[in-house]
């Protein structure tokens, strides 16, 4: 256990030591912001936490659930041929051996003799990058990069090793270069299954969701008389063990993703690729991001079974990194599961009047790194200094519909029947969606509150709401305030935090 919980605190000092200044201030207020308003915690807080995993609060589980809810009615909801499963985390261990995870799940790791930690090759590589971009070293920086893609293209591990003394890299711990060769390391967490060791089976922890949805392949489609081109869209927890703890919730032990294979006619996949590499961006910016912020990155080395793939990168404050991959698998997964299972797995298509196996086009998204891509693109500390007067404000924006409360009820004051009113009104607000209440504190900094959570509708009960059953309806970025009828704020808010507002985006 010690290694888990120092590594905690010394890889966050190790990330922050990666960055520049202003970008280090800004992650560090987004991780602490993430923290104090009830988002994100570490786990096991009061044991000193436990390396890359993290829980969700009162606050991060409503954003999570609004993110979850947003890929499945964009994937299920608004496509005819696309169906949700929910598939076990246990699975058979011989589907592990099919899917090449057994043998191939593997990262390049490198051990520091001095301060026994264990890092990823490739990634310390990548760090030095990092620093050397921003130290202006642009052109050692490409050739470094080129030498890393060429090591990693070819499996090369000695090389990863020498081009780590090469560019005198340093463990982040120790400070020295007293480094193992590098190894292979299985990702996969095992377990045993059954109730006595003897005869029990060691079963994994699914690192991807994927798998659960090959091996229902059939099932869907006959219960679901379901045609190709069709998909198969899963959201679940997946696990890895990953070596590092990095930047947050970026890199977890578990952590949750939302998966679509689609299968069609062999032949056809590459068109259906560029066809989803495109639906899968719009998504992304509909949420309401700066276009400038996220690029494709074709990859380098492509896996074995794929013959294109490509992620959706987000530029985080420690640079640009995968969001989501987009991957042709070929018939890689179906044909071996057919091996492995000796059960046919194949499609007859009546239109050509062929049996085959299908092409799958993949589209992966880790919800946690969604999460912390929403989080950083609505996190501000605003200055709202005037002449003569200092004022600020953190401020999530959030796209309303994602928002994990849509509304907060203020009654001015705690007495004159007030408090009645604005419950009235809160009453039936909290029929269709997440709404606070709350009366304590000055009104001003209620507000703060609330754009600190990202609320994006705050309701104010005054003395005239009694006259007139008016109230304010103060809008979060722009803070303007406009009198309504109190009638009408089911129908105003419902309109500002409608599905429709993203999906038609799409
Ligand atoms: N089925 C394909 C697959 O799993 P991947 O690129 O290994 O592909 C897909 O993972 C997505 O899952 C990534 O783009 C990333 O968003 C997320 N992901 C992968 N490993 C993760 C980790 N350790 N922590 C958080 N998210 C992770």
């Amino acid at each position: 256990m010690e290694g888990f919980t120092v590594a905690y605190h010394r890889h966050f000092i190790y990330v922050c030591s990666l960055m520049s200044k202003q970008t280090d201030d800004f992650f560090k207020n987004v991780i602490s912001h993430a923290k104090e308003y009830g988002f994100v915690f570490p786990s096991s807080e009061i044991y000193d936490g436990l390396s890359a995993v993290y829980d969700y609060g009162q606050l991060g589980v409503e954003l999570k659930n609004n993110l979850k809810a947003y890929w499945w009615k964009a994937m299920i909801q608004l496509h005819e041929n696309i169906v949700g499963i929910d598939a076990s985390i246990f699975m058979h261990p011989s589907i592990w051996k099919a899917s090449g995870h057994v043998d191939g799940f593997n990262d390049p790791m490198i051990d520091n003799k001095d301060s026994k930690k264990r890092y990823r090759a490739d990634q310390l590589i990548e760090d030095k990058i990092a620093r050397y971009e921003t130290d202006g070293k642009t052109d050692k920086a490409q050739q470094l990069q080129v030498d890393l893609d060429a090591a990693l293209n070819a499996d090369d591990l000695p090389r990863l090793k020498s081009i780590i003394e090469e560019h005198n890299i340093v463990c982040p711990i120790s400070g020295t270069r007293n480094w193992t060769e590098v190894r292979q390391f299985n990702l996969m967490f095992s377990t045993q299954m059954g109730a006595s060791a003897e005869g029990a089976d060691t079963v994994y922890l699914r690192p991807e969701t994927a798998q659960g949805i090959f091996v229902n392949f059939l099932n869907v489609q006959k219960s679901g008389r379901m045609k190709i081109p069709f998909g198969i869209a899963q959201i679940g927890k997946a696990f890895r063990n990953e070596v590092i703890a990095r930047q947050f919730i970026m890199r977890m032990r578990e952590f949750e993703q939302m998966e679509l294979q689609f299968f069609v006619r062999p032949g056809t996949e590459l068109e259906w690729y560029e066809k989803w590499k495109e639906v899968r961006l719009k998504w992304h910016l509909a949420i309401g991001g700066s276009p400038t912020k996220y690029r494709y990155h074709d990859h380098v080395k492509l896996a074995h079974y794929a013959n294109a793939a490509v992620d959706i990168e987000y530029q985080f404050p420690f640079g640009f990194k995968e969001v989501e991959g987009i991957h042709s698998r070929t018939d890689f997964d179906l044909s071996q599961h057919q091996k492995y299972s000796g059960k046919k797995l194949q499609y007859f298509d009546p239109e050509i009047n062929q049996n085959y196996v299908p092409y799958v086009v993949e589209t992966s998204i880790g919800l946690d790194r969604l999460f912390l891509t929403v989080f950083c693109n609505s996190f501000e500390e605003q200055d709202l200094s005037t002449e003569g007067k200092q004022d600020s404000r953190s401020v999530l924006h959030f796209h309303p519909t994602l928002a994990p409360v849509k509304a907060a009820v203020l009654p001015l004051t705690k007495k004159d029947g007030l408090p009645d009113k604005a419950r009235e009104i809160l009453n039936r607000l909290k029929m269709d969606y997440n709404v606070h209440y709350d009366e304590k504190d000055s009104i001003g900094k209620r507000y703060r509150r609330q754009d600190a959570i990202g609320t994006p509708f705050c309701i104010t009960v005054d003395y005239q709401s009694l006259e007139d059953d008016t109230v304010t309806l103060r809008h979060r970025d722009s803070m303007e305030q406009e009198r309504v009828a109190a009638s009408e704020l089911e129908k105003i808010i419902g309109e500002l935090v409608s599905w429709k507002n993203l999906l038609t985006a799409l």
